[in-house]
């Protein structure tokens, strides 16, 4: 924290957290529950009570240069984030910047760039982002980084968000399964590197904006194959397996290698799961991306195959409890929150709106799920 931020702080006697927000991410009638502060956090604003008028808000910040940002404290900003008036394309990129994600997602820029393997793919120099990753998942809650994780996103950042999101996620699933720090450690590297073999496969086919031919598909079901290769003799059996296996099923219908049952190791179960929950959750350019909670119930159907029942039913148990109790947006615009996620029809969950409380239909539906839980 720089010494303006903490004068502030200190100035309060509180020990609470301020945010970077753009101006332009307030809106007139905005009643303030708290202080706002200029960007350096040293200068108050606008006081609590107050009523903001953007006019008043710019003619403010014009005494203090052209910086478009001011501060806030974190309990502001997330209500800011999740109000009404917010974007969906604005409260993700609010919510990329408070997790941290946008940093970790740039700081695995060059794991991904198709060259000096041997630079990067070494475990002592990856440990720091390991501890990283491993960090957020310890101080965020799980919705808040799945929020960072579900929303659409292009074709050209496919990759590396991929890998950083199955990461994540993996390392969600070892936490939920009780597994100790250095196994949390492990699932979140092969899942960051699971996929490391797609930088060998040639960029047309890997970003082909459309479904791929048969001898493209042959190619691409090859890089689980290159994700081992680039892995030996610098990562440990669990990674590299994971890595190699992370597109097998357990009835042996899988690839590269077409192995079944126990043959198929636990991190590459797990990655499994990541990478499918992942895939369908995220825009590719053949589908639409879908909502968490329809992904949930494709899951339970188990409609992709193969995958470990028991590890499912663990994903599927975790992700309904900390999606219960969640604000949502409903196909009517209006929000809602969610009172219960039925474990064999998770598309259509029981939501509160104001007096009614009722199942979703596909007339009245949820549209998007914020982060936070209360209104
Ligand atoms: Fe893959």
């Amino acid at each position: 924290m720089d010494r303006e931020k903490e004068r502030v702080e200190t100035h309060r006697g509180k020990n609470r957290r301020l945010q970077t927000l753009p101006a332009e991410f307030l809106w007139d009638g905005l009643v303030l529950k708290d202080d706002i502060f200029n960007h350096t956090g040293a200068v108050l604003l606008l006081p609590k009570g107050e009523t903001i008028t953007r006019s008043r808000l710019e003619k403010l910040m014009g005494f203090y240069g052209n910086n478009r940002n001011i501060m806030v404290y974190e309990e502001t900003y997330l209500e800011i984030m999740t109000d009404e008036h917010t974007s969906p394309e604005a409260r993700q990129k609010m919510m990329e910047n408070h997790v941290g994600y946008t940093r970790l997602h740039q700081s695995i820029g060059g794991l991904f760039e198709r060259r000096d393997y041997d630079v990067w793919l070494d475990s002592e120099k990856l440990a720091p982002l390991i501890r990283e990753v491993a960090s957020k998942l310890e101080n965020f809650d799980p919705v808040t980084i799945l929020s960072c994780i579900n929303f659409p996103r292009p074709m050209d950042e496919g990759l590396q968000r991929h890998s950083l999101n199955v990461a994540l996620l993996n390392g969600m699933q070892a936490e939920w399964l009780a597994l100790g720090q250095e196994d949390v450690n492990t699932l979140v590297l092969a899942g960051l590197l699971h996929d490391i073999g797609k930088t060998m496969i040639p960029e047309e086919i890997l970003n082909a904006p459309r479904r791929l031919t048969d001898e493209e598909l042959a190619v691409m079901r090859n890089h689980p194959v290159y994700s081992d290769e680039l892995l030996a003799g610098k990562f440990d059996d669990h990674v590299r397996m994971a890595a190699r296996h992370h597109h097998e099923k357990l009835d042996g219908t899988g690839y590269p290698d077409g192995v079944s049952g126990d043959e198929v190791g636990f991190c590459a179960r797990i990655t499994a799961i990541s990478d499918i929950y992942d895939a369908m959750v995220s825009a590719r350019s053949y589908k639409g991306a879908r909502l968490p909670l329809d992904v949930f119930d494709m899951f339970y159907r188990d409609e992709f195959g193969g995958l470990d029942r028991g590890l499912v039913i663990t994903f599927l148990k975790n992700m309904r409890e900390r999606y219960t109790n969640r604000q949502v947006v409903m196909s009517n615009g209006r929000r809602g929150e969610i009172l219960y996620i039925p474990p064999n029809d998770a598309e259509h969950p029981i939501i509160r709106q104001e007096d009614d409380v009722r199942q979703t239909d596909e007339d009245w539906y949820c549209r998007e799920i914020l982060p936070l839980a209360g209104a």
